[in-house]
């Protein structure tokens, strides 16, 4: 399925799923999408920017408040050419902070400034997935127009069995193509 021209803002939140993403970034990559990582704080004590910053070709979002060569906020204009903004993997905590509209670090401020499809990919411990707070979080996602790409059931990092994991990346992958929409 080709991605050729479209422009995807991937979330990367502090999930042990985070790696996976990795993986996704490069499947974007291959299929022509031109792709840029916005990492949380929490994210990047699992992975490395400069690990996104290899495989999307593209600077990687750590700090809303970072340096910049261009005048205008990098949030601003990232939501501004956006053709699908994703999560995944998105934390407990993302999600929350996401259903709340808080704008408190560099993902959740260019989420609010999203308009083209959003899609949430959540990856946490059975439990916490749940958790009514987890579940009424992401039924306010829904409700607003958020795509869900439900985990998967297995074994769990925590050691647990149950449902938590990140979806395949190829259920990913698969999703933000549809949203995509038809090639450019
Ligand atoms: C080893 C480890 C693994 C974690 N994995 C997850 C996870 O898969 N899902 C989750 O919701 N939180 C997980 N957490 C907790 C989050 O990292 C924590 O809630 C953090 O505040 C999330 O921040 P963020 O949503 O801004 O990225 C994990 C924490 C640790 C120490």
């Amino acid at each position: 399925m080709s991605l050729k021209g479209k422009r995807v803002v991937l979330g990367v939140t502090g999930s042990i799923a985070a790696y996976k993403a990795a993986d996704l970034v490069s499947q974007l990559g291959k299929e022509g999408a031109d792709v840029t990582v916005i990492l949380t704080r929490a994210a990047q004590e699992f992975v490395r920017p400069l690990t996104f910053h290899t495989l999307s070709r593209n600077p990687v979002v750590t700090d809303l408040f970072g340096e910049r060569a261009t005048w205008d906020p990098e949030h601003v204009a990232l939501a501004t050419r956006c053709d699908v903004f994703c999560v995944a993997p998105a934390t407990a905590n993302a999600i929350a902070r996401l259903a709340l509209g808080l704008a408190d670090d560099a993902l959740t401020t260019t989420a609010l400034l999203i308009r083209c499809p959003r899609l949430v990919a959540p990856a946490m411990n059975d439990r916490m997935w749940e958790h009514e707070t987890v579940q009424g979080h992401l039924t306010t996602l829904r409700v607003r127009g958020w795509t869900v790409i439900p985990p998967a059931e297995g074994v769990l990092a925590c050691g647990s069995v149950g449902v938590g994991k990140l979806a395949s990346v190829e259920a990913v992958f698969d999703a933000i193509a549809r949203a995509a929409g038809p090639r450019a």
